[in-house]
């Protein structure tokens, strides 16, 4: 096992009903509130004026509008000068991984005097932020439940994934009800994304038989909540379950003291976002059997069987190359049945830029030091072969 630290400050507090916990979250933070949230998806469910109601003793201003893959330059500018000009305590998200990413960037923008792109890009490290309260209406990225968070530039076609330890949230409320309205394909690419968070994890040097377990454990539970959620929105305990297995699958429990992968797949796919502006789950779910293909070596052997094995059911008395071929199958086959598009022309992405964007991530992802190390020529025959 590697060295580790680990700890996540977050509290969770999940269920129905949870929501009327948020005027406790807030109190000790302080009476200035940004509330952020993104095109209106909080209005239709009812959930804006809930939460108002629920902020009637604070003093609350608003950053609407954020958009999915959040923009630096027209959301976390705009939140941030809210924030310094209205003196804010605290930021309440409530929406998806976009709107708690947008939020976190603005948490730590607020409390910088700095270009805050410096911070995000790493040249200047966060001495504080703001405190984050969220209540999340799309379960997917687990931003809920980490650090980090995803922010893009569309004028450089950055897409930057950022990791501190003041972003923590210090509270998500979880009501799996709020995500009853979440689309099919909102649905089916976050649960692509949470799968593909574990996948990350499990693909690696070093692993145990507990985060095998946990990992593996966790990819089921996602894989049948899943499939029910798609037929059965309104399925509390699915959608229940499934929320919370990706609040685990992003934040370094499920791996815990097994060595670095890299995360190849999200190195690729934030190009592809960062270019295209296409839905995250959607391009991990694209790649990751294009990846796999690409990856699979003795070397890598392992990982592949013990995935197909413990997953999928298949025959482990079968030649490994052929346990390790239907494994790859199945991968594809799983996210297909999702409903997901299953090539980069379907999601709008022809080989016009496939030689600039393997070029950017070859730059700038550090996927050489993956632990199936890619290199420019790599990435561009994974992203040709997803096509
Ligand atoms: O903007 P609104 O109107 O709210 O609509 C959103 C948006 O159009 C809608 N939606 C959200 N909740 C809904 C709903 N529609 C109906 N009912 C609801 N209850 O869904 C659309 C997508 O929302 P978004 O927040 O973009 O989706 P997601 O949660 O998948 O977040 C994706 C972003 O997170 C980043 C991704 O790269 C991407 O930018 N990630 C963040 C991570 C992290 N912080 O740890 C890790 C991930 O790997 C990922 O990179
Ligand atoms: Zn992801």
């Amino acid at each position: 096992m590697e060295n580790f630290t680990y700890c996540t400050p977050t509290k969770l507090i999940f269920g129905k009903g949870a929501i009327e916990q948020l005027p406790a979250a807030l109190k000790p933070l302080g009476r200035k509130i940004l509330l952020t949230y993104g095109g209106g998806s909080i209005r239709k469910i009812g959930l804006y004026d809930e939460v108002k109601r629920l902020l009637a003793d604070f003093e609350v201003y608003e950053l609407s509008g954020i958009e999915p893959n959040p923009k630096y330059t027209s959301s976390v500018l705009a939140g941030v000068k809210l924030c310094k000009e209205h003196g804010i305590d605290a930021v309440l998200a409530v929406g998806g991984g976009s709107v708690l990413d947008c939020s976190k960037a603005i948490c730590a923008g607020a409390l910088y005097d700095g270009e805050p792109w410096d911070l995000i890009t790493y040249k200047v490290k966060a001495q504080k932020a703001l405190p984050l309260v969220d209540v999340l209406t799309l379960a997917a990225t687990g931003s809920e439940y980490d650090s980090a968070c995803v922010i893009s530039r569309t004028e450089t076609n950055d897409k930057v994934g950022y990791l501190d330890e003041h972003l923590y949230p210090v509270a998500s409320i979880l009501d799996p009800r709020y995500t009853y309205s979440v689309s099919k394909k909102q649905t089916a690419a976050g649960a692509a994304d949470a799968i593909n968070h574990i996948m990350e994890q499990y693909f690696c040097e070093k692993h145990s038989a507990l985060t095998d377990g946990m990992c593996e454990a966790a990819i089921k539970s996602l894989i049948k909540n899943a499939g029910i959620a798609l037929r059965e929105p309104e399925n509390y305990d699915a959608r229940g379950e499934f929320m919370v297995d990706c609040s685990l699958a992003c934040n370094g429990i499920l791996s815990i003291g097994n060595s670095p992968s890299g995360w190849p797949c999200h190195g690729m796919e934030h190009a592809l976002s960062a270019y295209y502006d296409i839905t995250h789950g959607e391009g991990l779910a694209v790649l990751t059997p294009r990846w796999m293909k690409h990856i699979l070596s003795d070397r890598t052997m392992e990982r592949f069987v013990s995935f197909g094995t413990h997953i999928f059911g298949i025959d482990s008395a079968l030649p490994e190359q052929e346990i390790a071929d239907r494994t790859i199958a199945a991968t594809y086959a799983l996210f297909e049945s999702f409903g997901i598009p299953m090539h980069l022309r379907d999601v709008g992405i022809d080989e016009t830029r496939l030689g600039e964007m393997a070029h950017h991530i070859a730059v700038n992802e550090g996927l050489d030091g993956a632990w199936a190390p890619l290199s420019e020529a790599d990435i561009l025959a994974i992203l040709k072969a997803s096509l």
